[in-house]
């Protein structure tokens, strides 16, 4: 009876979670959808605590309020630019728990471990143990900590091959000899190893796309670990997790025009002394005074946000800017890029956060058409997302991505502090039109003072 209403209370877990992610596919439900999920988590945690292996409630108490604490402190004290290596950080700690109880299972059942107690074991600890060491790579380069630049050697390929040839090896023999428990701990470090110099060679600006498959992977090894303990929940998490984190890094990928192999294998923005040059070129740069008066006298202003509004922390004084515009009868657009900013779905969040109305965003399908109509693109802290040599310069390393035409529209205003490139560290030719006036300086210094001006 009560293992009934242990697997009822998964399955009902199971269904919340994917309401949860349905729901996480819009912004207008997204909240809730976190909700769902918050909620389906909390019913399989009790179920599980019900569970009749649970011998001992006192080290999952101190654990809980330990865990709750240091969650609580870094959700109140995370910048939102830091979100990525927090996420980088937490997939960590999932792919380093699934590896110690896979140790800790194979401690358990030894000697006498079967084939299928063994292969489980086998893949939990390999995926868990190169979730965790490449987390925290990760969370290294976005943090500074570690170089950002790729870091490559020679023979980089052929050595983790020949690590991956010997934890295939290992793993072979292990499964016909569970008790050698000296190739079960060479599995464990050569994973670890593993994960760290994977990421290594992978620039921090392509981290995002590696903390996805991170991601990931942390889900393949919860599901794995599911099969280690027979947990239906974890099973279905673990699939769950796995499976969006994979769709989540083909979205990025396929936003950026990149395949995997290329963000995992290219090295990305290492310094390429063969490359071409970066003229300097000097820039006459307009007052934001010049700016009001095409701002106001404009009838529809579509505005860009981009990496540098997050690093400004400009989104409050942005939503005070367009709600001026509208009181003055201009019609204001938001313009979304799926990969503008440094994670999935970061220009979103920010505006979410200065309550700007959703069906106030538009994705880069819907509003391109109307960049034609538009008086203003008013482009804040955004670069390569508005760059045309993404459709005019074969050689361009963002070739092909898809971007927001802003240069269709009458005037373009950038607001950035500099010349400076963005993330793909090239030249932007619309800088140089005549149609363009870049507003040097601080995005929310900027955005502040066009405000006043308007007031
Ligand atoms: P970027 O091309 O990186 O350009 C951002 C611009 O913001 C820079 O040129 C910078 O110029 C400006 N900026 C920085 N701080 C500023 C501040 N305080 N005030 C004003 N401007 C500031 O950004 P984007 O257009 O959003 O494009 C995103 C790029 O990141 C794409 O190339 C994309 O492929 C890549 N990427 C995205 C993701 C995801 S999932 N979003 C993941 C990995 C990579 P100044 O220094 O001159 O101010």
């Amino acid at each position: 009876m009560c293992e009934n209403i242990i697997n009822l209370s998964y399955l009902i877990s199971a269904v919340l979670f994917i309401i949860g992610l349905k729901m996480m596919s819009a912004p207008k439900s997204a909240r809730r959808g976190n909700l769902y999920s918050a909620l389906g988590m909390l019913i399989a945690v009790c179920a599980t605590l019900f569970e009749k292996n649970v011998i001992g409630y006192q080290f999952i108490i101190i654990g809980l309020v330990i865990g709750s604490a240091i969650g609580g402190f870094l959700s109140v004290t995370v910048k939102m630019t830091q979100m990525p290596q927090m996420v980088g950080l937490l997939n960590g700690y999932g792919g380093l728990a699934s590896t110690l109880v896979g140790i800790a299972e194979y401690a358990r059942l030894y000697p006498t471990l079967s084939l299928y107690d063994t292969v489980t074991i086998i893949l939990t600890i390999i995926i868990g143990a190169i979730t965790f060491s490449g987390s925290i790579v990760a969370y290294g380069k976005l943090e500074g900590i570690v170089s950002g630049r790729p870091i490559t050697y020679p023979f980089q390929k052929t050595i983790n091959l020949v690590q991956f040839f010997v934890i295939v090896g290992g793993s072979i023999l292990l499964c016909s000899h569970p008790e050698s428990y000296v190739w079960f701990s060479v599995i464990v470090l050569i994973s670890f190893i593993l994960g760290i110099l994977l990421v290594l060679p992978v620039g921090g600006a392509d981290m995002p796309v590696v903390i996805c498959l991170l991601n990931s992977y942390s889900g393949m090894a919860g599901c794995a670990v599911g099969f280690v303990l027979s947990n239906y929940c974890l099973i279905i998490t673990g699939s769950l997790v796995g499976a969006s984190g994979i769709i989540l890094t083909q979205i990025m990928c396929k936003a950026m025009n990149r395949s995997l192999t290329n963000v995992m294998f290219g090295a990305f923005g290492k310094v390429d002394s063969s490359g071409p040059e970066t003229r300097t070129v000097n820039v006459q740069g307009y007052a934001p005074e010049d700016a009001t008066i095409v701002l106001e006298s404009a009838s529809l202003v579509i505005i860009v946000p981009g990496y540098g509004l997050a690093v400004a922390q400009a989104q409050h004084n942005v939503r005070e800017l367009a709600d001026l515009l509208e009181k003055k009868g201009v019609a204001v657009k938001y313009a979304i890029h799926p990969v503008a900013g440094r994670m999935p779905g970061h220009m979103n969040i920010l505006l979410a956060e200065a309550n700007v109305p959703y069906e106030k965003l538009y994705e880069m399908e819907q509003i391109n058409s109307e960049f034609e109509r538009a008086d203003v693109a008013l482009v804040i802290g955004a670069n390569d997302v508005t760059n045309p040599a993404a459709k005019n310069n074969s050689k361009s390393p963002i070739y092909g991505m898809p971007i927001l035409e802003v240069e269709k529209a009458k005037t373009v205003i950038f607001l950035k502090r500099s010349m400076a490139p963005g993330f793909a560290g090239i030249e932007n030719e619309l800088f140089l039109l005549p149609k363009t006036m870049m507003l040097f300086g601080d995005a929310k210094d900027t955005v502040i003072k066009l405000v006043n001006l308007l007031k």
